[in-house]
């Protein structure tokens, strides 16, 4: 009897969406409110050390995060350093949130969702899928529309694009 109790007490499941939100993109939001949606918390997760030379540091991009999140009540935005697996664990999460946009995303993904479980076998991977509207859109693809002069609008909230522009003018 307690076993059954304690299996039907609903544990608050908090799960990270971690990424380098360089910038956050319409895509990025629309996966965090479904995200916000299926778990107790959510917490985005800016990852502090990867290679790649980002055009917005860390405290610019965990700003725009938490200003276009702020609507949210059970979204958190945070950063963390180091394997995300130990981050997670850390922040008492069960679960990794990833999007996976199209057929080209799942290999990257797979390869990443396999080595956090190899690490942390008690940790969940789930993906959700964006509006297909967002399913072309890339933080990279965005950048490069900005340099270039091009329009973001529609692609990155307001706030992003008017950063965009300040960027490349
Ligand atoms: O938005 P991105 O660039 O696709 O996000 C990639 C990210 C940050 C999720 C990934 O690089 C990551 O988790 N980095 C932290 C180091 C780590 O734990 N790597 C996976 C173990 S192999």
């Amino acid at each position: 009897m307690a076993h059954l109790m304690a299996s039907q007490k609903h544990e608050k499941v908090i799960a990270i969406y971690p990424g380098s939100f360089d910038p956050v993109t319409n895509g990025h939001l629309d996966l965090i409110a479904r995200g916000a949606l299926i778990f107790d918390t959510l917490v985005v997760a800016v990852a502090r050390n990867l290679d790649k030379s980002p055009l917005f540091a860390v405290k610019e991009r965990l700003q725009m995060l938490r200003a276009v999140t702020a609507g949210l009540h059970n979204v958190e935005v945070d950063e963390f350093k180091g394997l995300l697996v130990e981050y997670a664990r850390a922040r008492g999460a069960r679960v990794i949130l990833r999007g996976i946009r199209a057929v080209s995303d799942y290999e990257y993904e797979l390869q990443m969702a396999m080595m956090n479980r190899k690490v942390e076998p008690q940790i969940e991977t789930v993906f959700m899928l964006p509006a297909e509207a967002y399913s072309y859109l890339s933080s990279r693809l965005v950048k490069e529309l900005a340099r270039y002069g091009g329009l973001t609008k529609g692609l990155v909230p307001p706030l992003v694009e008017a950063r965009l522009r300040a960027k490349f003018s």
